[in-house]
């Protein structure tokens, strides 16, 4: 593996977010996934059986581990349950019986903590045991029900996606090219920051932005802006030109992801585009940012339906997943903070 330059943004997002990293770490710890793996490599249909977990949580989870130098993973495309999980000279010292293990070490600090700490700990390992995301373990809602009870909340997510969303735009801008757009469709595009963006740097396009009834509720009016609300898992309202997508498929799993790729479609026009903004996750590359992405999805989220997802994807599961709801991939561009896909939907 070749190490990755991430941007300074993306060093901060990660100190800000590690804790996350070491509760996965204790909790595959607790769930004896370093000395299952003590022998030597395991599927990880396999492991996950060996230690009592979701296999699709765990597979998300040591995706994620894996940019951490945790885990190294053999991918198996067809068959990912076939995906071969091993360890790596950090991870020897996990194990128990291993000749330098530091395991004293964690049990110290796990017996050093507090009672708060532990019960936190132990949730999160029953994330890795069912499949279901923190939000449903904890407080028996999904992600964005839980948010809309708690419009406060609701704001200042509206307004932590909008400071996340800053250096990506500048990166969109610079190195993009909207002009030959005539109308813009930001889906789920939160308080609009991108939509915003591009319209003011292109004082002829047109522009529309769709989400949650109460998260258009908090969006500034302004001309050329249509906001719309409306559930993109359900229908969509016609989208005249090309759409916009950023950091949205990759909370969802695939079969949702799915749904909500054929809605999108539905209401765009042949010929026209579609710009998905996420990362793409490479198995050679080493990227702290897209680890912890991983591993931020799936303790949102979970990791339900029977495929991917949520999480980061690889090209061949943006081209199988694009592929299946009739969209053709075109181009990939990295644009230092996140990549953009570039589907058609063909005339
Ligand atoms: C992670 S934020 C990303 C916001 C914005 N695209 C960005 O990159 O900053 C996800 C957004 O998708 C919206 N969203 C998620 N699922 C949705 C759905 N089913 N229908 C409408 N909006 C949805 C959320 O309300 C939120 O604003």
């Amino acid at each position: 593996m070749t190490e990755s330059l991430i941007v300074p943004y993306q060093t901060m997002f990660c100190i800000l977010d590690y804790r996350i990293v070491s509760h996965f770490t204790e909790a595959c710890i607790s769930l004896g996934v370093f000395d299952h793996l003590a022998m030597g490599s395991l599927p990880i249909s396999e492991l996950a059986k060996r230690t009592g977990t979701h296999e699709r949580s765990l597979h998300r989870c040591l995706r994620g581990l894996s940019h951490f130098e945790l885990f190294n993973i053999e991918p198996n495309h067809r068959c990912p349950s076939l995906s071969t999980i091993s360890l790596t000279d950090v991870s020897q010292h996990l194990v128990t019986n291993s000749k330098f293990s530091l395991r004293a070490w964690h049990t110290f600090c796990q017996l050093a903590q507090s009672k708060a700490h532990e019960q936190r700990r132990n949730l999160w390992a029953q994330l890795l045991r069912t499949g279901q995301s923190i939000y449903q373990l904890g407080r028996g809602q999904l992600f964005y029900d839980y948010l809309r009870e708690r419009q406060e909340l609701a704001a200042a997510f509206d307004q932590a996606m909008a400071s996340m969303s800053k250096v990506e735009i500048h990166n969109i801008l610079q190195n993009f090219d909207f002009s030959r757009s005539t109308h813009l469709t930001e889906i789920a595009g939160g308080n609009g920051t991108l939509i915003t963006g591009i319209l003011q740097q292109y004082p002829d396009i047109r522009g529309q932005l769709f989400d949650f009834p109460d998260v258009i509720g908090r969006v500034v009016s302004q001309s050329r802006l249509e906001a719309i609300a409306t559930n993109i898992y359900t229908a969509l309202p016609n989208i005249p030109g090309d759409g916009i997508l950023k950091r949205i498929l990759h909370s969802y799993a695939d079969e949702q992801a799915h749904t909500i790729l054929k809605n999108v479609k539905n209401a765009m026009h042949p010929g026209n585009k579609l710009y998905i903004f996420e990362l793409i996750e490479d198995y050679q590359v080493r990227n702290p940012y897209v680890g912890i992405k991983n591993l931020q999805m799936l303790l949102v989220h979970g990791a339900p339906g029977a495929s991917g997802g949520p999480g980061e994807r690889t090209q061949t599961e943006f081209t199988t997943l694009l592929d299946k709801a009739g969209f053709e991939l075109v181009n990939t561009q990295s644009l230092q903070s996140i990549d953009v896909i570039v589907a058609i939907y063909p005339e």
